[in-house]
This record gives C-alpha cells, sequence and structure tokens, in this order.
C-alpha cells in the first residue's frame, strides 16, 4: 500500500484511486486531466452537457499521454501550454470500465481565441475556485470528489505556495 494513495467515492458512488506516485496504476493511461493556469488565474473549460471543469479528455491512438494533455488544453480553451508537470493519477472504477487519468499542472502562455473548441464551449477563467463545488450546478461531475482537492493541493504545495 502506498502511503500517499488514497481511496474515495465519486459523485456517482464510484471507487477512486487517487495517487501522486509516479504511475502507479497504468505507465500508458488513457485518459489525462490538466488543472491549467493562464495569468494567475484557474483555467477551465465550459462543457456544453457537464458544465465546468478543468480541461482533458481521451489519449489519441500513437500519441503519448503529454501531447495528449497540451492538445487538450488547446482544443478545449485555447490555452498554449508552456510547462506541464505531472501530478499524479487516479482510477476510476466504473460500472463497466475503468477509466485510469494522468493529472498534470500546465501553466498557459497565450490564450488564443477561436472559433471552434471542439466538444466545449471555451474557457473560463476563476481567481478562484469555489468552495462548494460539489453542491453547484454549474460545475461537473468530474470536479465534484476529492480528486479536484487533493490536485489543487499538490499544485498549491509544489507550484504556488499557498
Ligand atoms: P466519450 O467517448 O468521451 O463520450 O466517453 P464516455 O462517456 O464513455 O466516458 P469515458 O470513457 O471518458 O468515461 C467512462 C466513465 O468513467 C464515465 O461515465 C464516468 O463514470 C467515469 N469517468 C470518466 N472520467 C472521470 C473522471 O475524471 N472522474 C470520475 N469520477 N469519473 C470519470
Amino acid at each position: 500500500m502506498l502511503t500517499n494513495h488514497i481511496s474515495f467515492q465519486d459523485y456517482y458512488n464510484n471507487t477512486v484511486n487517487f495517487s501522486t506516485a509516479n504511475h502507479p496504476f497504468s505507465g500508458d493511461p488513457k485518459h489525462v486531466w490538466v488543472v491549467a493556469r493562464y495569468k494567475g488565474s484557474w483555467l477551465l473549460t465550459i462543457h456544453p452537457s457537464r458544465g465546468l471543469e478543468f480541461p482533458g479528455g481521451k489519449v489519441e491512438p500513437g500519441e503519448d499521454a503529454e501531447t495528449a494533455a497540451k492538445r487538450e488544453v488547446f482544443e478545449e480553451t485555447g490555452g498554449v501550454v508552456e510547462d506541464l508537470y505531472y501530478i499524479g493519477q487516479y482510477k476510476v472504477l466504473g460500472k463497466s470500465e475503468t477509466v485510469i487519468k494522468n493529472v498534470y499542472f500546465a501553466s498557459v502562455k497565450e490564450l488564443i481565441s477561436k472559433k471552434n473548441y471542439f466538444e466545449t464551449k471555451g474557457p473560463k477563467l476563476l481567481k478562484q475556485i469555489p468552495g462548494n463545488v460539489r453542491h453547484n450546478h454549474q460545475y461537473s461531475f468530474i470536479m465534484k470528489d476529492d480528486v479536484l482537492e487533493l490536485s489543487l493541493g499538490e499544485v498549491n504545495n509544489r507550484f504556488l505556495h499557498e
């Protein structure tokens, strides 16, 4: 058992395992999630059905996870990633499938205005992530479990010194 390994239930009552160890669940995860920051604000995307969430998605065939992370940030927000850091990995034991995601922190150097944000409604900059996200219908279910707090805690400790 890893000391930095935490288990909890998500919004849909699926079990989630989160760890800041080096790729503990898969060396080749198929999903990425990116806690992004631009000019002192958090950079989220507005998903048309799920709501506000940090950008992310699936790793495409032939792509590595870091490339997917940068691509998803740009596709969903127009953000150009300057630096990307691995934060941890989580595994969701879903009803029909298991999803393994890498979590990254990205510093974004430029926000390009685009006509097309793929499946999203584009960027949303927030000075602060509110404390009541779990009970706020504007936010996506992927922001409504301990992954958010654990990831923000890591980012604050390692990069923002807050
Ligand atoms: P699309 O092909 O993108 O429509 O994917 P999908 O709806 O099949 O979803 P995906 O393969 O991304 O995830 C499958 C299931 O895993 C979802 O329905 C969720 O229950 C769960 N899941 C995916 N990502 C997350 C996440 O970041 N957090 C949590 N808690 N669950 C997730």
